[in-house]
């Protein structure tokens, strides 16, 4: 059972205990943009106590200071954790280190070890550690195998702790990930991996739990006798920016569906669990990954829709194509944009088409599920078309709940209106938000996996994606559909929806 987290006090919680956190690939944007500032920022929250260490490790040569201010820089300039103040930035950086290294360098593991050691020492840390892999997946292998040679991967005392987090990707197609899950559990026990998704460090996205199973009123309409369909939007307006190289490894299937947009799916669909613990939840997510109906060659001709977005504008402003971008080939077949629909083959949900899409260079920036109801099933009035009732949960940016309904409009005739009841965040909690990973970070820092990614979660995610992925990549004569960046995707997109008389509800 991991212990009890508890966010009274502060927004993350109280103390955790003593601790050093190797960072790998510290000199790498995320870790610069996100996880640094979220280190700092549970600092800042008194989420973190007096003793802790951050050692930064990567190729890249640096001194202690150079690292401090290489961080700082970043944390002032591009951080996403709001405003930085430079006398508390001061007081943080002293507790941040570096260690340059190769991934694949037992000497750079024993010099790390030799590092940690003076640290902890000096610190009296306890001997707890947090390896954090923030590096191309690519050197996953070889930093868990390093350390596991170096001795680093068990406690070196009975009270102590030694975990890690991983980034996604976690590997690129099902064989990948089943070999990386291979390669970690030699060296470390499942209770010690931390599998991260940022999107579970959301509060928007823990509070589709919340507001699923702390009302009586939802969860009685939450099933097929009610909902019509679901659709899961995660749309964004920026382009691949700087990670073309990536990108044209990856793809928005890979990038987005197989992690981030299956895990609200999982959320929206999951069974009640027994308890809010680790395993009762993440057994119930597994559940729903392993009831989605599996695709065939058919299904992915019918059900799935790909796109790459082409010049267009925002505004007056002329946007490249995805082509064009730096770092990307000229002839790529690569996909920004995918829309599907998939069944869940369950109880609840037998017959309740769940529509996902997710593409970069769209209208829009927003993560939202759209939850569409069943008409009433007999309308007494003159007017018969009345809209759905649709419930929307806004992720982001504008987070919050509405629910749609009809409603008399004023005056002699019964006519029908339709009205929106609206709850933002940011009006009913006062606008405290907290940062996705400094709310992970924490939780891994408190033992406590319930919003990480198990073993086999992950691979079942992948099954899912896998033979879209194989049908893609073995049609290679088959262009991928383009559509104007600004806009919501293909037209094919639409059509997904049209066959079956139903339309995307925009953001
Ligand atoms: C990352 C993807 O995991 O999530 C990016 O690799 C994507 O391509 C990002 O832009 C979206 O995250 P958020 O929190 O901005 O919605």
């Amino acid at each position: 059972m991991p212990e009890e987290t508890n966010r009274s006090g502060s927004i993350y919680g109280g103390t955790a205990d003593p601790c050093a956190v190797i960072l790998f690939g510290a000199s790498g944007d995320l870790a610069k943009r996100k996880v640094i500032p979220a280190m700092y920022d549970l600092a800042q929250y008194k989420s973190l106590g007096e003793r802790y260490a951050i050692i930064g490790f990567a190729r890249t040569p640096m001194t202690d200071d150079s690292f401090r201010a290489m961080a700082g820089e970043a944390a002032k300039t591009i951080s996403e954790v709001g405003p930085i103040e430079p006398a508390k930035w001061d007081e943080f950086a002293a507790s941040l280190h570096y260690s340059p290294g190769d991934y694949a360098d037992q000497n750079s593991f024993a010099q790390l070890a030799k590092r940690l050691a003076e640290i902890d020492a000096e610190k009296k840390l306890g001997g707890n550690r947090l390896f954090y892999l923030s590096t191309p997946p690519e050197v996953y292998p070889d930093i868990v195998e390093q350390l596991g040679r170096a001795g680093l991967a068990r406690p070196s005392n009975p009270g102590s702790w030694v975990r890690i987090i991983i980034e996604k990707p976690f590997g690129r197609d099902l064989a990948t990930a089943r070999e990386l899950n291979k390669i970690v559990l030699n060296v470390f026990e499942e209770k010690q991996v931390y599998r991260i998704d940022h999107y579970l460090g959301k509060d928007t996205v823990q509070n589709l739990l919340v507001l699923r199973f702390s009302n009586g009123i939802f969860e009685p309409l939450w099933n097929r006798n009610y909902v019509d369909h679901v659709q899961i939007t995660a749309s964004e307006t920026l382009g691949v920016e700087r990670r073309g190289g990536f990108y044209e490894t990856a793809g928005a299937l890979r990038d987005m569906i197989q992690s981030h947009v299956l895990q609200l799916t999982s959320l929206v669909a999951v069974e009640p669990p027994a308890s809010f613990d680790a395993t009762a939840v993440r057994n119930e997510k597994l559940k729903v990954l392993q009831s989605i109906r599996p695709f065939n060659l058919e299904m992915v001709a019918q059900s799935v829709v790909r796109g790459q977005y082409a010049p267009g504008k925002a505004g007056e402003k002329a946007l490249a194509g995805y082509r064009a971008e730096p770092g990307v080939n000229p002839n790529s077949r690569t996909e920004t944009f995918v829309a599907m629909r998939l069944l869940i083959d369950n109880w609840r949900w037998a017959g309740v088409p769940f529509y996902l899409r997710t593409g970069k260079r769209l209208a829009k920036r927003s993560t939202e599920i759209m939850i569409q109801f069943k008409r009433a099933p007999h309308i007494v009035f003159r007017e018969r078309e009345v809209e759905p009732n649709r419930l929307i949960l806004n992720i982001q940016p504008d987070e919050g709940v509405s629910i749609s309904f009809g409603a008399k409009k004023p005056g002699t005739e019964m006519s029908i209106g339709n009205v929106t009841m609206n709850f933002s965040y940011c009006e009913g909690f006062g606008g405290v938000s907290r940062s996705a990973y400094a709310t992970l970070l924490n939780d891994c820092l408190r033992g406590d996996p319930t919003l990480f990614d198990r073993g086999d979660s992950v691979e079942a995610a992948w099954s899912l994606v896998e033979p879209i992925l194989e049908v893609w990549s073995a049609a290679k004569s088959v262009s991928v559909p383009q559509y104007a960046s600004g806009t919501w995707g293909p037209r094919e997109s639409d059509q997904l929806l049209e066959r079956e008389a139903r339309q995307w509800y925009n953001p």
